[in-house]
């Protein structure tokens, strides 16, 4: 992997380790974390280091705060989920740096976790400010990267802290890394992907490099519906991105027979919950109705073409999962894709949401932690927290 692992740093009883996790899970409207995949992934590493007699100094970003403080973006609770997963015990200091954090930390017992509050709750994370690194740099002796979600981003805790201190990487950077590098390898074929989600912007690198390197590229969610106005189909009062109509005509035309949309939506008069749900071919949205999710039609074409892959890559819904009626496509292609013999890698985000939904995430072969991270790492792109792991890295 070229980048050391936990057993290559000399820790010992009591020396204090920082730990970058990526806790940035869902908090739901009494302030409790509601999925705590990303908590449970990290128990390995943290694990490991309490085992050593590590006094473990636990850092993460929660939202988006933007440099100031903002209560509802706490990470008091998520130390409370993870006090529960923990059989080490955890304390929550309300500070990230400075006397309150310094003086915690140095009366933590070994084998004892600390969490510290929101890196982002500080200007000097996002910009990667040294001050603020050095501040972080000051709590522990050790660093450890586990924060595979955020790797993508260049910040204090991810770049500038891996340049002060004895680095590496934790065991689910290690096993993300392992279970991703095949696919940008090339892995075994038939290769296929599904990506949806809502829009066409936000993944048309994904989309472009995807079409160079698979057997077959299958386009859902809110997105499919540029693709299938660029192909002169109506897709009702739905939104389309109008300046991504000749981006998805271009990649309609280079996929030709490898790229698979809907034949067939569940459609609603509103974009609601509890909007009445009908199922149309895709010619016959009506003009005041939206589409919602994929239908029964395509979901059999999604079971044909995929039955005979070897690799499959899923990310991003097929409809508006959050809402039970029009949560069947995306479901159903879980399920699908965990029955298929092939090597299946869902990409984080609101896939390993809906996955994890569907209670089958245990069935896949990798279910990545990371949304924007394992999309830019199979495109081949260098993640700068990886990197900065490495030889000269984070200078
Ligand atoms: C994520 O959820 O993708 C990561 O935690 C990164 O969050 P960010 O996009 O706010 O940097």
């Amino acid at each position: 992997m070229g980048v050391p692992t936990l057993q290559d740093l000399p820790i010992t009883r009591g020396s204090r380790v920082l730990v970058r996790v990526d806790h940035n899970v869902p908090l739901d409207e009494a302030g409790h974390v509601s999925d705590d995949t990303r908590l449970v992934e990290s128990l390995p590493t943290l694990r490991a280091l309490t085992a050593r007699g590590a006094v473990v100094i636990v850092l993460s970003h929660l939202g988006r705060p933007g440099g100031t403080p903002h209560p509802a973006l706490s990470l008091r609770p998520v130390a409370a989920r993870l006090q529960q997963l923990m059989e080490a015990p955890v304390s929550f200091v309300p500070a990230t740096v400075g006397d309150e954090a310094e003086r915690a930390v140095a009366a933590a017992a070994p084998g004892s976790v600390v969490v510290l509050e929101n890196l982002r709750f500080h200007r000097g994370e996002a910009a990667n400010d040294p001050a603020f690194a050095e501040a972080l740099a000051r709590l522990g002796q050790f660093y450890v990267n586990d924060a595979f979600g955020t790797a993508h981003r260049a910040h204090a805790s991810t770049v500038g802290l891996p340049a002060r201190l004895p680095r590496a990487a934790g065991l689910l950077v290690e096993r993300e890394l392992r279970a991703l590098d095949d696919l940008r390898r090339g892995p075994p074929r038939p290769y296929w992907a599904i990506v949806g989600g809502a829009k066409v912007a936000d993944k048309l690198t994904l989309l472009e490099h995807l079409l160079s390197q698979v057997d077959g590229l299958v386009i859902g969610g809110g997105m499919a519906n540029t693709f299938l106005a660029a192909t002169g189909h109506s897709v009702g009062a739905s939104r389309i991105e109008a300046d991504q109509l000749d981006a998805a005509r271009a990649l309609v035309q280079a996929g030709g027979d490898r790229l698979v949309l809907p034949q067939d939506v569940v459609a609603a008069r509103a974009f609601a919950a509890d909007a009445a749900r009908r199922v149309v071919p895709v010619d016959a949205v009506g003009p005041d109705e939206v589409v919602m999710d994929v239908g029964p039609k395509t979901l059999e074409r999604l079971a044909q073409v995929l039955a005979g892959a070897a690799t499959v890559f899923w990310n991003g819904p097929l409809g508006v999962f959050e809402w039970p009626a029009f949560a069947e496509g995306t479901l159903a292609t879980a399920r699908l894709l965990a029955r298929l013999p092939a090597r299946v890698v869902v990409g984080g985000g609101d896939s390993g949401a809906a996955v994890a939904q569907a209670g089958l995430s245990a069935q896949f072969a990798h279910v990545s932690t990371g949304g924007g991270a394992a999309l830019a790492y199979i495109q081949g792109r260098e993640l700068p927290g990886v990197a900065a792991l490495g030889e000269g890295g984070g200078r």
